[in-house]
């Protein structure tokens, strides 16, 4: 310390600038780092959006507000979402624009409203967009999207043009097919197609899925390089392979986080978007999910960067995730460049810096211990992290920066009670230097800019089940949604449709609409199903209008209590009432239809109406047909609780109308 004086000049600097620690060098002279790409969300894969547009204003807004306006909250650079396959890609299913070949609507879903409601926030917001699965007419009947590639690249395509022309959506990137094989066939059509387009401007992310092959493809193939802009790999852990940075391209994780966003979660996405870069040379990180808009029940409960779960109530959670993402989001923008001088810390953790260029530095800091960032991959060494002093000495154009903002997250795992990117005092540098005392699981960050805010709302209403009394005649248009409230597609889509021609109560109705099965993403049901309410419902009474448009083979049901859905929807359990258009009725306790209580004849036809009620009592239930009983049983081999269920005994179109529910 001799020959440098060292001033404190107030209590607060005390706390902070501690005896010189290790140095750490903060400076340009080596020339730059890589290209810093932004921080981003990702709404789908699958439905994870799915209840966020039922929220009633202002709840709607402000979720929204959190999530992507400039210094207010996470402040997202990237908005990446799923092009809807129709079929079930992890909580649900998302539409297609295109279900059959001759068909094009690009105002299905809800991808399209949450993409302008983010560019409306924020018109530099980066959009891109990625398949988890295809109409089962883009595969020709076969699970596999490239026999025929042209027709899968002029699909998505499609969706890219649609963006443009319906909503001004400039989609900057566009992927392969999420978490599957890549055909390097179709990567370069992909490519010719999208330039004879007239979308030179879109680049092509490779391939959502691990950093091999696809780094040995760009290798070995000039034209495959040259069509592809960016390595996208999903939960690399922090790191990435030789063979990947040779390829020279942009690296991603272009799929990471997945982790239940209590205090854990906000450790696990601090650690990796400082360690992606530090340790894998990753300049992009992008969440999934965005924000958990699905019930918690569903696969992978609350894996969003904030939680919006309950539309019926208004309220939702601000998640850690969220102003973890605000120490970088808010402070570095796209375009910006890495330093050199990032690295590890000492005595554990990590620190990034970036500049604009322009004189503008960022520095972020984290100090997350092992236990506490565990993400859904962990760290792979456990890092013994302790408390320390670190000092960071600004050189090359940052010599005489005089001073720093500094904002500070600190978690507290014991009494659950963290301070969340709180702005402290300036800090002075002193000879360009200045020394911070870090405790264990520690967020900071040191910028020149001055424009960061934490933003705030009132506190949203209070968490409420979903209510108990419920109805929706499929009548009041929730205008820019083609999908009523809260039904939760997990096989097939079930959409509003409105039959002119009909002269009585069913011009408007729910209708589902695949036909096909649909190239999958993972083991869609043979039967469709849509979900809806409080999982924990055990006693009630669901009826709904149902009508059946296969002649024979068609097939409807009413369920409650079914057990599961996601990945896991084949497999789901319930109480289940169908009626088939042969005329005949069956009782299961099983979507699949194989586990049999009861069945008879119910004198039900195609095209024309029927009332079904189920009444689900204990391990009693009994059904009724326009409101007579048709059936008893009193030894149900069911689930104890579950959502209610509508859907069709195959990929057919069914209608379903005047749905309502009463559970004790
Ligand atoms: C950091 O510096 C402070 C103030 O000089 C000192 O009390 C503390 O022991 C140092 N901490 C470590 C871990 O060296
Ligand atoms: C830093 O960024 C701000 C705002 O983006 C800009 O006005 C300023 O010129 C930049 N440079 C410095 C040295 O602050
Ligand atoms: C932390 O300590 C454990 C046990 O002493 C050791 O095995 C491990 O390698 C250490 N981790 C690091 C990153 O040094
Ligand atoms: C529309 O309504 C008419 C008149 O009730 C009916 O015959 C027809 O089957 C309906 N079409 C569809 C697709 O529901
Ligand atoms: C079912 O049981 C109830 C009450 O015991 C009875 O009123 C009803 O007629 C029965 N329905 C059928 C279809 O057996």
């Amino acid at each position: 310390m001799a020959g440098r004086p060292w001033v404190l000049v107030s209590a607060l600097l005390l706390l902070l600038s501690g005896s010189r620690g290790h140095i750490y060098p903060l400076s340009d002279e080596p020339g730059p780092g890589r290209v810093f790409d932004g921080i981003g969300g990702l709404s789908g894969g699958g439905a994870t959006s799915r209840l966020l547009v039922n929220y009633a204003e202002p709840y709607r807004s402000q979720i929204l507000d959190y999530l992507f306006k400039p210094n207010f909250g996470a402040s997202l650079h990237i908005l990446k979402v799923e092009i809807g396959g129709d079929a079930q890609t992890t909580d649900g299913t998302e539409a297609s624009h295109m279900h059959y070949e001759n068909d094009q609507n690009y105002f299905r879903g809800y991808e399209w409203w949450l993409m302008k409601e983010a560019k409306k926030r924020n018109p530099d917001i980066i959009l891109m967009g990625l398949p988890w699965a295809f109409p089962g007419w883009v595969g020709n009947g076969k699970n596999w999207p490239y026999d025929f590639p042209d027709i899968t690249a002029a699909y998505v395509v499609n969706w890219i043009l649609g963006a443009k022309t319906y909503h001004d959506l400039d989609i900057r990137f566009v992927g392969i097919w999420n978490e599957r094989q890549y055909d390097v066939k179709y990567i370069k059509l992909l490519r010719y197609t999208l330039d004879k387009s007239g979308l030179k401007r879109v680049g092509i992310v490779a391939s959502d899925n691990l950093w091999e092959p696809i780094s040995l493809s760009l290798l070995r193939d000039a034209e495959l390089s040259a069509a592809v802009d960016v390595i996208g790999a999903h939960y690399p852990g922090t790191t990435t392979v030789p063979q990947a940075l040779k390829t020279g391209k942009k690296l991603w994780a272009s799929e990471d986080y997945s982790t239940f966003n209590q205090e854990e979660g906000g450790g696990c996405w601090a650690r990796i978007l400082n360690q992606n870069y530090v340790n894998g040379h990753m300049t992009s990180t992008i969440s999934w999910n965005l924000v958990a808009s699905y019930y918690e029940d569903l696969p992978f409960g609350r894996c969003g960067l904030m939680t919006a779960q309950e539309p019926w109530s208004g309220n939702y959670v601000v998640s850690s995730p969220i102003w973890i993402s605000a120490h970088t989001t808010q402070f570095a923008q796209p375009g910006w460049t890495y330093l050199q001088t990032v690295g590890h810390l000492e005595k554990g953790g990590s620190y990034v810096a970036l500049t604009d260029g322009n004189g503008n530095l960022t520095v972020v800091i984290e100090t997350m211990t092992h236990e506490h960032s565990a993400c859904i991959r962990p760290p792979l060494l456990p890092y013994n992290l302790t408390a320390q002093n670190a000092t960071f000495q600004l050189k090359g154009s940052f010599a005489s920066v005089p001073e720093l903002q500094v904002w500070r997250s600190r978690f507290n795992f014991k009494t659950k009670k963290p301070s969340l990117f709180q702005k402290l005092p300036p800090l002075k540098l002193v000879d360009g230097s200045l020394t911070l005392s870090l405790a264990e699981d520690e967020v900071y960050t040191l910028t020149t800019i001055t424009s960061g805010r934490r933003g705030s709302y009132p506190e949203p209403p209070p968490s409420a089940r979903f209510p108990k009394l419920y109805k929706d005649d499929f009548d009041l248009r929730n205008p820019p949604f083609s999908e009523p409230p809260n039904l939760a597609d997990q096989t097939g889509v079930f959409e509003y449709f409105l039959n002119l021609s009909d002269p009585g109560p069913h011009v408007r109705t729910l209708r589902q609409v695949v036909t096909q099965r649909p190239v999958t993403w993972v083991a869609d049901a043979d039967q469709t199903i849509t979900v809806i309410g409080d999982h924990q419902w055990k006693d009630l009474t669901v009826s709904c209008d149902v009508f059946m448009e296969a002649a024979q083979t068609g097939g409807v049901f009413v369920a409650a209590r079914v057990d599961q859905g996601g990945g896991l929807v084949r497999r789901a359990k319930g109480v289940f009432f169908w009626v088939f258009s042969n005329g005949d009725f069956k009782v299961t306790s099983d979507l699949a239809g194989q586990t049999v209580l009861t069945e008879g004849q119910s004198g039900t036809g195609a095209f024309s109406w029927v009332t079904l009620t189920l009444v689900v009592k204990g391990q009693t239930a009994s059904g009724f047909l326009d409101g007579k009983p048709l059936w008893n049983h009193t030894a149900l081999l069911a689930p104890p609780s579950g959502w209610t269920a509508l859907g069709t005994r195959s990929f057919e179109l069914a209608q379903f109308d005047n749905f309502a529910v009463a559970a004790e």
